[in-house]
């Protein structure tokens, strides 16, 4: 065997996906697709009250209907540890707590026929008042001992009231974001089968690993019995994060009670109520600065909603912490237990939301005290974070602000709002900054020189459509010195051990770090001459020691955008011909997936801007908008043009690999810059997201 080192680096290269081919033939499975014999499938009935007790159902008449196995409800699902997750607590009462909450699943040979039994299964409920109307001055608003994921709820420094009372300019407003639901292209679905004492489940999860424990404590099972697995998934959000979502939960009970693989997919409707959204946000910013436009306090406070069944509190104000020099910072939340459905994490969980308040309020300071509002960004960058006073790993929003700047063409830009006009076009131009903590994990990976010459990798990443499996390929074959085409990356697979999920932006900087260090090894081993047994030389990373090992740092990824808008001067539609964003993002392993994730983030921001709301009708307690074509997603019909670069940001404190994670950034501040543009292009101020046609031509307020 010979082994033909190269020294050609792959990262930095704009690979195609790997699976890529595999995906376009239709090759790859997703949960749903994975054929097992003797499946059968679990279709959810749903409360259809708000609040309140399951008198009974009718099971004879389910039980008697075509093709029907077995019906699971409260009094004959296995007993569940509480594990203080109320939404995987299924069927161990009688209570509902949401209308869409799961009151029995339907399991039956055919998904037709499961869902046909479903929907005709007749259940008695004793209804309740409720309150599903989320109030910025609701009276059961309260402080939260902390806010998501582990961020306390308040911070405080200096003497903010004081100092505003003293600021000769003041800027004083409320911000209101709509909630939002995730949408991924691809349902839940979660298949489980039993065999040799161990329960795999087939699962769209972003969290391959760490739905395990969780699943394993809430069944009361030996540590080890669940598997799962998750090779590709289509799209998440923060949608199919962890804690898993009640279709797993559902799977591995239904499949206890039957004896048989079983799938449990959810439609579009059932995802809105059962698998989490964005609360809807009401927000304070106070601002007092000088004439200059230089901070002297700030503070940013935020109210949210939470349900009955576990308390969730987006960290929506946390925006405000590190983003622009203060003195005098307050930032704190409140939140209000309601009868609604769970909000869970969704892109940019926090920093989406506040950005929109922050960087609002920034552009009307820039109003008011007559200062450019990229100048204004400027003036008040700091290279130590404002609420901690810790410094800054890297923080290059200057140079992401003034590159932007000039690929924008901010220079010229007329200062004044609603001169403009264009046809039937108010045009204008805004822009705000944006910033997403770059943080990173334990993880476990292998790596395998096998007898042929090639080289596997195995770590429990996911590939939520991002291209990190790609990503990592290139950070392997880098690391071992060979081709990528000698490298095969697995992921997906709980089995590889303890890995951090595709979440909180986090993957990619997680998974290379042991992926990194397994090849390098590994490479090391086969350079000096190591024999490799027929199952192949595996060299195996733990990342936990090293990542705890790090310096204290704030470490942030930053970035900078710019929005043009057109107006309808009678109908108030607007139109975002041109989006710039520039980042700063630790090192960039592939430009072209990268790009993808950022045209993509920056896509979901106008989208967020303009159209996405779900509306809750408060008499039911549920979104009635719960479908694609009444909830709406930007499409290509709404996108212009998108400009994505990057400047250099090495920052070899993070990882190895000096990734920062670019998932989430690319939504974060973009709404801003859109309702900035709005303002400089109609003269009216959008304080509401969604801006929606109307808006744009009256108050936000
Ligand atoms: Mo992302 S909302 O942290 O999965």
């Amino acid at each position: 065997m010979t082994r033909t080192w190269q020294a050609a680096p792959s990262v930095g290269h704009p690979l195609t996906r790997v699976e890529g081919l595999d995906k376009v033939t239709g090759r790859a499975r997703y949960a749903a697709d994975v054929a097992l014999p003797g499946l059968v499938y679990g279709w959810v009935v749903p409360a259809t009250i708000p609040r309140g007790r399951v008198l009974g159902l009718d099971v004879a008449a389910t039980l008697a209907m075509p093709g029907v196995l077995a019906v699971l409800h409260e009094h004959n699902a296995p007993r569940l540890t509480d594990i203080g997750e109320g939404t995987l607590f299924l069927f161990q009462n009688d209570r509902v707590a949401h209308r869409g909450a799961p009151v029995a699943l339907v399991i039956a040979d055919t998904p037709e026929r499961a869902r046909e039994a479903a929907e005709r299964t007749a259940v008695d409920y004793l209804p309740e008042p409720h309150d599903a109307r989320f109030r910025a001055d609701h009276p059961d608003l309260f402080t939260p001992d902390h806010v998501n994921p582990r961020n306390p709820t308040t911070t405080e420094k200096g003497d903010v009231d004081a100092a505003i009372a003293g600021a000769a300019v003041v800027v004083d407003r409320e911000y209101r974001t709509a909630p939002q639901h995730n949408n991924a292209m691809e349902p839940h679905s979660a298949t489980a089968v039993w065999a040799d004492g161990r329960v795999t489940l087939y699962t769209a999860t972003q969290y391959a690993y760490a739905i395990t424990p969780t699943l394993t404590r809430l069944f009361g099972l030996e540590s080890g019995t669940v598997r799962v697995l998750s090779e590709h998934v289509g799209g998440g959000f923060g949608n199919k994060g962890a804690p898993p979502r009640p279709d797993a939960v559902l799977a591995v009970m239904a499949a206890n009670l039957v004896g048989r693989p079983v799938r449990v997919t959810l439609t579009r409707p059932h995802l809105f109520p059962l698998t989490g959204y964005r609360t809807p946000t009401a927000q304070r910013v106070r601002i007092g600065a000088g004439e200059d436009g230089r901070l002297v306090a700030l503070e940013h406070l935020a109210s949210m909603q939470t349900s009955r069944l576990v308390e969730f509190t987006e960290q929506t104000a946390i925006y405000s912490r590190a983003m622009y020099a203060a003195d005098n910072l307050r930032t704190s939340h409140r939140v209000v237990a309601l009868d609604v459905p769970a909000p869970r994490w969704m892109r940019a969980p926090g920093e989406a939301p506040g950005s929109f308040g922050l960087e609002s309020a920034m552009d009307e300071l820039a109003e008011a005290c007559g200062v450019d509002p990229v100048e204004l960004r400027l003036r008040n960058d700091t290279q130590t974070e404002p609420a901690s006073g810790q410094p800054f790993s890297s923080r290059r929003l200057a140079e992401c602000l003034r590159e932007g700047a000039r690929r924008f063409g901010w220079a010229d830009r007329d200062p004044r709002p609603a001169v403009r006009r264009d046809g039937r076009w108010w045009r204008g131009t805004g822009v705000a900054g944006a910033h997403y903590p770059a943080r990173t994990a334990p993880t476990t990976a292998h790596a395998t020189a096998l007898p042929s010459g090639d080289y596997l990798v195995r770590v429990a990443a996911t590939d939520i459509g991002t291209g990190s499996r790609t990503a990592l390929t290139q950070l392997a074959a880098d690391a071992l010195e060979v081709p990528v085409t000698a490298v095969r990356v697995l992921i997906g697979d709980s089995d590889f051990g303890p890995a951090m999920g595709a979440g909180g932006s986090m993957g990619t900087a997680s998974w290379s770090w042991p992926v990194v260090t397994a090849c390098r090894d590994l490479a090391h081993r086969v350079a000096s001459g190591e024999s490799i047994p027929p199952d192949g030389l595996t060299s195996t990373f733990d990342s936990t020691d090293a990542v705890g090992a790090r310096r204290e740092l704030s470490r942030y990824a930053f970035g900078a955008h710019f929005a043009e808008v057109a107006v309808d001067v009678a109908t108030g539609e607007v139109r975002v011909p041109r989006l710039t964003g520039v980042y700063a993002v630790g090192r960039v392993v592939n430009p072209l997936t990268a790009r993808s994730q950022l045209v993509g983030g920056m896509t979901m921001g106008l989208s967020c801007a303009l159209l996405e709301e779900s509306i809750m009708d408060a008499r039911f307690g549920d979104f009635v908008n719960h479908n694609l074509a009444d909830y709406h997603v930007a499409t290509n019909a709404d996108v212009g043009e998108i400009d994505v670069a990057f400047v250099d940001d090495p920052d070899d404190e993070l990882n190895p690999s000096g990734v920062k994670g670019l998932g989430e950034i690319g939504i974060v501040g973009v709404p801003a810059a859109i309702a900035n543009a709005v303002w400089h292009a109609t003269g009216v101020r959008q304080r509401a997201l969604p801006i929606g046609p109307a808006r744009a031509i009256i108050s936000g307020q």
